[in-house]
C-alpha cells in the first residue's frame, strides 16, 4: 500500500511546507487536503494517509479512522514506578552509563525507559523497520512537550530507520552494552492502546537464527528478549526464560559475561 501525506483540514503555508518536508522523508507524495476527509483520500488515492499536523504526525492506514500518533502514555506511568518493578529493566540489567540498542523500537515506551534509566552518559539506538512508524515515533520523541520531566531523555533516543538485522550487521563487536528485541507477537495482548491503529501496519517477522547471531556479537552483557508466554522463540533460541506468573509475555535472557568472546 503506497503513502500519502498531507495537511490538517486548514492548511497553513507553515503546515504545508511540513507535509513537504515529511512527504520528502518518506519518498511519497504530498497532496493538497481540498478538504476531504480522511476517508475520502484514503479512497481517491488508495493509499494510508499521514497528516502533517501543527503540533503532531497523524498515520491513518487504510481501513482505520482513529490515527497513530506518538505519545509516551505507558512510559509516563512506567517511570513514575520504582525500576526494580518494571520488568524490561529488570531483564536488560540496565543501569546508568549504560548502552542499549532496542531492534524494535514500536511506540518507544521500552526506549524511553531505557533513556531514563541510562541517563546522559548512556546511549539508547532504537530500529524500527516500518518506515511511517519509525518517522512518527521520531518526530514525536523530538517535538513532544507535554511531559517535560521525560524530554530530555526523549530527545536522546536515536531512531534509525531500518530493519534491525541489517543494522547489526553493520555495528562492531560488543558496540553496545545490551541488545533488546520484541517482535511483534501473533496475537493482541491488549498492549497500549496507541498501538491498535497500527497493529496490521507493523512489520510482523519473527526471531530469526541470524538476529539473534549478530545481536549475540554485538552485545557486550546480555541479549534481552520480550516475547509471548506461549513462544518457544526463548527455549529455540538459547534465552534464559524468566517466568513471569500469571503475564502474558515473559523476558528472556542470554548472559554474555560469562565467556561469550571466546565463543565468537
Ligand atoms: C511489539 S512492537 C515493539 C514495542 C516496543 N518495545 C515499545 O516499547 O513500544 C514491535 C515493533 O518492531 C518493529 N519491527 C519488527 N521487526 C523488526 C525488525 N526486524 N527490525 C526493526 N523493527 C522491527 C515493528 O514494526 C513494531 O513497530
Amino acid at each position: 500500500m503506497k503513502t500519502v501525506v498531507t495537511t490538517a483540514y486548514r492548511p497553513t503555508t507553515k503546515t504545508i511546507e511540513e507535509a513537504a518536508r515529511i512527504a520528502d522523508l518518506l519518498g511519497c507524495t504530498a497532496v493538497e487536503r481540498r478538504k476531504r476527509t480522511i476517508e475520502q483520500i484514503q479512497e481517491m488515492e488508495q493509499a494510508d494517509v499521514v497528516v502533517a499536523a501543527k503540533k503532531r504526525l497523524e498515520y491513518y492506514p487504510v481501513g482505520t479512522s482513529d490515527p497513530f500518533f506518538f505519545h509516551p502514555s505507558s512510559a509516563a506511568f512506567r517511570t513514575k514506578r520504582q525500576p526494580e518493578e518494571d520488568p524490561f529493566l529488570e531483564a536488560t540489567g540496565l543501569s546508568e552509563g549504560d548502552s542499549l540498542l532496542d531492534c524494535t523500537l514500536g511506540i518507544a515506551s521500552d526506549a524511553i525507559m531505557a533513556a531514563v534509566m541510562a541517563g546522559s552518559a548512556g546511549r539508547v539506538v532504537g530500529c524500527e523497520s516500518q518506515p511511517v512508524i519509525g518517522l512518527v515515533v521520531k518526530e514525536g520523541l523530538q517535538r513532544y512537550e507535554e511531559v517535560p520531566r521525560l524530554c530530555e531523555a526523549m530527545q536522546r533516543i536515536e531512531v534509525v530507520l531500518s530493519d534491525a538485522v541489517t543494522y547489526l550487521q553493520n555495528c562492531a563487536d560488543g558496540s553496545f552494552d545490551i541488545v533488546y528485541m520484541d517482535p511483534m507477537f501473533s496475537e493482541a495482548i491488549g498492549e497500549s492502546s496507541n498501538f491498535t491503529p497500527i497493529r496490521q501496519a507493523a512489520v510482523h517477522g519473527g526471531l530469526t537464527e541470524e538476529w539473534v547471531t549478530q545481536a549475540k556479537r554485538v552485545a557486550k552483557r546480555r541479549v534481552v528478549l520480550k516475547a509471548h508466554f506461549r513462544s518457544t522463540d526463548f527455549e529455540e533460541f538459547g534465552f534464559e526464560r524468566k517466568i513471569r506468573p500469571n503475564t502474558k509475555f515473559h523476558f528472556g535472557v542470554i548472559h554474555l559475561e560469562r565467556g561469550n568472546v571466546s565463543e565468537r
